[in-house]
């Protein structure tokens, strides 16, 4: 079974903020977890060039279109690198292959007969790429950008949407589970049975981007250039496959319909399978506020792996918002949960393990006969219900329920006291086994967070002599294999001094 995730990919007209940081982290998160369990997994990230507002960009800066592109591509493809993020491959829609996949793409639906030419006269936000309604506006604003749409009218090529408003409902009746989470589903549904208008797929006023192949005179528009990333990049991407086909797609709200209703039309237009699901995040807003570029509220994510590591900020943010609805965030709470749950919770408990070990074990872990109680259920729990949360995309949950097995670990250490066990030469073999069962207990800790916290999970199993393995299977009670030579651990979160980063 393959699993074939993707993120949107992402203007080029900024610099990446934290709310690119944070789908690209939650991607990243559930292809991991999915190659534990032994899936082949494809995932992709990439770059959106040929929006109106790059052309913009560019010539503030006096700079040609691509030549801007080629300069700020870099940055982004830095991000996931950054976010230690496994991506298998960074599209750029500027890429040759994808500029032709785009071409074939256009030309089929083109000979399919749903597309027409016709004259367009409307108001149009170049934040969205998108036109807008009347009724859409507040204050004659597009509310997400904060800023009056523009008055275009131009002679344009359209896609025949309305055609397909049957197939789509069907579509959302025959598959619930085709969007997630539910209420996302239920919005496109609405939006669907509402009544689909036509939209224009070409720009005659504009010659920064994929020309139409029947009619070089215009430009794609940028919507289904970007879209159909996701399906251009398997034909040349090293690894990629177009047998990998069809994609999840990861996203925010404020994409849904491009993504849920725009794409799907446009693939069974092309004659292609529509995506297997879609999954709809919420947004990171500050003071009640989305986090935006055009709002000018970001938080750079590379400001926060310089301070507190990159797995700080992959923990922060599976769990700080619950991962499918919106939620605010500040750095007081990063600082708190970092200090509180990473450096304590965690932190402490390996160090606290580790120094034990070799304080009254000189060392050495022995493995154990014989069957476990709690901690062994609770392994056996956290086994079969983390991927279940993870199927469903409940990042914030699976976390939940392993952070529960990390309290668990803590309350052990305090109810077994291996520090008065080790008084007594009487109760050795229970200090054996209550310094076996942490280790074991924080090894299956380790297999669960590898997802989330690489680096930080690789550094535990180290500490213990364990083989560097985040197979799922692996995570069992029990496992742990006999080693030698544990030494106390360094602090896996060291304190950071707030004032001095204030
Ligand atoms: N280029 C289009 C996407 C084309 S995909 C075929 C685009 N780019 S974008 O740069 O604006 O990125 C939007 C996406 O960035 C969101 O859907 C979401 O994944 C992520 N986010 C940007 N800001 C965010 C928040 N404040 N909160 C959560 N996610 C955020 O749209």
């Amino acid at each position: 079974m393959s699993y074939y995730l993707t993120t949107p990919i992402y203007y080029v007209n900024s610099t990446p903020h934290i709310g690119h940081a944070y789908t690209t982290i939650a991607a990243d998160i559930l292809v991991r977890h999915h190659r534990q369990r032994g899936e082949e997994t494809f995932f992709l990230t990439g770059v959106d060039e040929h929006a109106a507002s790059v052309a913009r960009v560019a010539a503030e800066q006096g700079l040609e279109p691509q030549e801007y592109a080629d300069r700020i591509a870099p940055v982004w493809r830095d991000l996931p690198r950054r976010l230690n993020a496994s991506i298998d491959f960074f599209i750029r829609t500027s890429d040759e292959d994808h500029k032709a996949f785009v071409q074939d793409f256009l030309q089929r639906i083109y000979d399919h007969g749903d597309i027409y030419q016709d004259v367009y006269a409307g108001l149009y936000c170049v934040g969205c790429e998108a036109f807008k309604t009347e009724a859409e506006l507040v204050d004659g604003k597009c509310q997400q950008h904060d800023r009056e749409p523009e008055w275009i009218e131009e002679k344009n090529y359209f896609f025949r949407l309305s055609a397909y408003q049957g197939r789509l409902l069907e579509l959302y009746e025959s598959r619930p589970d085709f969007v997630l989470p539910a209420f996302r589903a239920n919005e496109a549904r609405s939006f669907i049975a509402g009544g689909l208008q036509d939209f224009s797929i070409s720009r005659a006023s504009q010659t920064w981007g994929i020309p139409i192949p029947w009619d070089p005179d215009h430009v794609t528009y940028v919507w289904v250039d970007a879209l159909v990333n996701y399906l251009s990049a398997l034909t040349y991407a090293p690894g990629g496959d177009p047998r990998l086909w069809p994609a999840r797609h990861l996203l925010a709200k404020d994409i849904l319909r491009f993504h849920c209703v725009y794409w799907p039309a446009l693939l069974l237009a092309g004659g292609y399978d529509v995506p297997r699901q879609l999954f709809v995040h919420g947004y990171l807003n500050l003071d009640d506020r989305k986090i935006s570029k055009s709002l000018g509220n970001v938080i750079d994510p590379l400001d926060l792996i310089e301070e507190y590591g990159v797995d700080a900020l992959r923990f922060w943010s599976a769990r700080s918002v619950s991962f499918g609805q919106d939620g605010n965030v500040s750095l007081d709470s990063f600082r708190e949960r970092y200090e509180r749950e990473l450096g304590n919770d965690l932190g402490n408990l390996l160090s606290r393990t580790t120094a034990m070990i070799a304080r009254y074990r000189n060392g050495e872990l022995t493995t154990l006969a014989g069957a476990g109680g709690e901690l062994a259920e609770h392994a056996a729990a956290l086994h079969s219900d983390v991927p279940a949360a993870l199927d469903r995309y409940d990042i914030t949950g699976a976390l939940e329920t392993i952070w529960e097995y990390v309290r668990a670990l803590n309350r052990h250490v305090e109810q077994t006291k291996p520090w008065e066990l080790a008084k007594d030469e009487a109760t050795a073999d229970e200090l054996e086994k209550a310094l076996y069962e942490l280790a074991d207990g924080l090894r299956n800790a380790a297999i669960a967070l590898w997802a989330y916290v690489p680096e930080t999970a690789e550094r535990i199993l180290e500490a213990l002599g364990q083989p560097a393995d985040p197979a799922w299977e692996r995570l069992t009670y029990g496992a742990t294999e006999a080693a030698a030579g544990i030494e106390p651990a360094e602090p896996l979160f060291p304190r950071i001094d707030a004032t001095a980063t204030a």
